[in-house]
């Protein structure tokens, strides 16, 4: 039986009660059923799909294109609502809205091109009707955190796709969000860069102390970052594994030398390769 089917209970208030791990969010069963498709019949994107994110912790979901990843961050972030089942975040009903205190960085680039870096960066955060001299504390820090701090007076045109999407982070980031969701937010940059944001992330995540879900289709990614990896099913995704990596908070790129790194990613590999060609089966 996998942790994800062990899992499947009504919500529960602790995910390890001996670690003393709190359940930040739990999903239960829940799925996602698209109305419209080009037949005219449901689509069954998602689930049913149980599991805990626990209050802290790095957590990866890798899975084949198109598996439901995006859905299900979509139903955490309360951006859509599951056609069955249940999504709690600290303990409430995440319906309709997004929750006080989750952030989320979107797969594709959703900067505002209207607006400068700094004021991008400043959006969420002002509508919380924080006083502005707080609000520029926490922009400069953002933006020097990503590396955009000469950048603040400019327009996202001017910026790369990578650089754009380092925006949103730091939007993100600037909220202080106890739970950030991010949707292949590497996904536009170059190998290098990708390495060092993650580095950076990894940083971002032990001096805030939230919980990050991170949506990643890079394996070692998702190795190297993570407590626990998720590994998705073929469309309708669910977890098929959930796979601890025992790595300490204090790891970074030189974790990847460690000889339980390569078996961890063979394990990911191994189950993600079934799925993935089963996914394209489904699209011949
Ligand atoms: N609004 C929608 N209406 C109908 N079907 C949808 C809708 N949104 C997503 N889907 C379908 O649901 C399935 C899951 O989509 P989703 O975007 O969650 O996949 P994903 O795992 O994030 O994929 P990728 O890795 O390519 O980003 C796909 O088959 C997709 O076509
Ligand atoms: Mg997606």
């Amino acid at each position: 039986m996998t942790t994800a089917t062990m899992l499947a209970d009504p919500p529960a208030l602790v995910a390890d009660p001996a670690a003393g791990l709190k359940t930040h969010v739990a999903v239960r069963e829940a799925t996602r059923v698209f109305a419209a498709r080009d037949s005219g019949l449901p689509f069954h994107a998602l689930g049913p799909v149980s599991f805990d994110l626990r209050e802290g912790e790095f957590f990866s979901v890798v899975g084949p294109s198109g598996c439901g990843k995006s859905t299900l961050l979509d139903l955490i972030a309360g951006l859509c609502a599951p056609s069955s089942g249940s999504v709690h975040f600290e303990g409430k009903p995440v319906n309709g809205e997004v929750p006080d205190g989750v952030a989320v960085v979107f797969q594709e680039d959703a900067s505002f091109s209207w607006l400068t870096v700094y004021d991008n960066a400043a959006f969420g955060v002002r509508r919380t009707g924080l006083p502005e001299n707080e609000v520029r504390e926490r922009v400069e820090h953002a933006l020097a955190f990503m590396g955009l701090a000469s950048f603040a007076g400019i327009y996202p045109s001017q910026l790369s796709g990578g650089m754009r999407q380092r925006v949103c982070i730091a939007r993100a980031m600037v909220l202080r969000p106890r739970l950030m969701l991010l949707d292949e937010p590497f996904g536009a940059l170059d190998q290098q860069t990708r390495l060092l944001m993650g580095e950076e992330m990894l940083k971002l995540w032990r001096d805030t102390g939230s919980t990050v879900m991170l949506i990643t289709h890079s394996i070692d990614e998702a190795v190297l970052l993570s407590d626990r990896i998720g590994v998705m099913s073929s469309c309708p995704g669910t977890f098929i594994d959930i796979v601890e990596t025992g790595w300490s908070r204090e790891r970074d790129a030189q974790t990847a030398m460690d000889p339980r790194f390569g078996a961890l990613q063979s394990r990911v590999w191994g189950m993600l390769r079934e799925e993935s060609i089963k996914a394209l089966g489904v699209r011949k």
